[in-house]
């Protein structure tokens, strides 16, 4: 599986956006999911968004397993991002993200107040891959005060400013990257927890990886969710089995449906209802 592209059409013209917009722009917000701080990064993205200063937001922080998440953290701070959590389902450290900004354009500010200018408006565009919480992010931001500049917040189809506050405007467009599926892991990480076409990855491949993974990694969440104790990777059927007559997945007869297992599996991680999972783990050195 070397380099395939997800929406390769999509991503042309994506590219052309930003590059076309880009020395508008002042910070840029790229947006990772914190249950999979390494997969969920467009890992070209420097290309892109040249040497524009960037936020680092990584989001689902209420779905992830902290303790494995925060050396991801760790690794890019020591790489010079500014890293952010969030939860934006429960709207935690919104502010910290605005204060954030400010810092980061406070020396620029600081000079045109010196050379007697008004402060300009951040402006700000967000990146990342398809379901990392772009949308939701931005209409976190916008939040009741926001009277934005053009269509809808959130539905990002033209190229529009949204006024979050009157320092700072988003760029409004659809600033979706695909990654390059080109190593194994992050094209199964990216299928458990986002959307990978079944073209590209069969989907029971995705569910056996998601076990596997659970296996290892978090065999209590196996057990509690499906009464799972053993896996037999020789033979994955007989768990299929445990989790089709747990989960009702039955066809006429008591047989089990494979499909609807699979089904099951995949959504139980996609959609949160696992949750504190994370599965890139970081095998780097931290200290020193
Ligand atoms: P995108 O624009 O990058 O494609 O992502 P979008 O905001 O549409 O978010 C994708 C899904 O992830 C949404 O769920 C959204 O609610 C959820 N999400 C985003 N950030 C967080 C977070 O920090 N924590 C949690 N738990 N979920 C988050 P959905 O099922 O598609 O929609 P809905 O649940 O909002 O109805």
């Amino acid at each position: 599986m070397t380099n395939i592209n997800w929406y390769p059409g999509h991503m042309a013209k994506t590219k052309r956006l930003i590059k076309e917009k880009i020395d508008l722009i002042d910070i840029v917000y790229e947006v990772i999911d914190g249950r999979m701080p390494y997969s969920s990064k467009i890992r070209d993205i420097d290309q892109y968004i040249k040497n524009k200063p960037r936020l680092l937001i990584m989001t689902k922080i209420d779905l992830c397993d902290m303790q494995e998440t925060q050396k991801w953290i760790k690794y890019y701070e020591k790489q010079g991002y500014k890293v952010l959590p969030v939860d934006l389902k429960e709207n935690t450290n919104i502010n910290k993200i605005l204060s954030a900004t400010e810092e980061m354009m406070k020396e620029d500010n600081q000079k045109r107040i010196e050379q007697g200018m008004n402060k300009r408006k951040t402006r700000v565009l967000i990146v990342g891959i398809p379901n990392v919480g772009k949308s939701t992010l931005i209409n976190r931001l916008v939040g009741k005060k926001a009277t934005n500049v053009g269509n809808k917040p959130g539905i990002t189809k033209s190229l529009d400013w949204i006024r979050i506050n009157e320092s700072l405007e988003l760029l409004d467009t659809p600033g979706i990257l695909w990654p390059k599926l080109d190593e194994e892991k992050v094209a199964l990480n990216l299928a458990s927890f986002t959307a990978i076409k079944e073209e590209v990855l069969p989907l029971d491949e995705v569910a056996i990886y998601i076990l596997k993974t659970l296996y290892k990694y978090y065999p209590e969440k196996l057990k509690e969710r499906y009464g799972i104790t053993n896996i037999n990777y020789d033979d994955i059927l007989p768990t299929l089995d445990v989790i089709g007559k747990k989960r009702g997945c039955l066809i006429k007869g008591g047989e089990i449906d494979y499909d609807k297992v699979i089904s099951v599996i995949i959504n139980d991680v996609k959609e949160g209802i696992i949750k504190n999972i994370t599965f890139d783990r970081f095998e780097g050195e931290l200290d020193g």
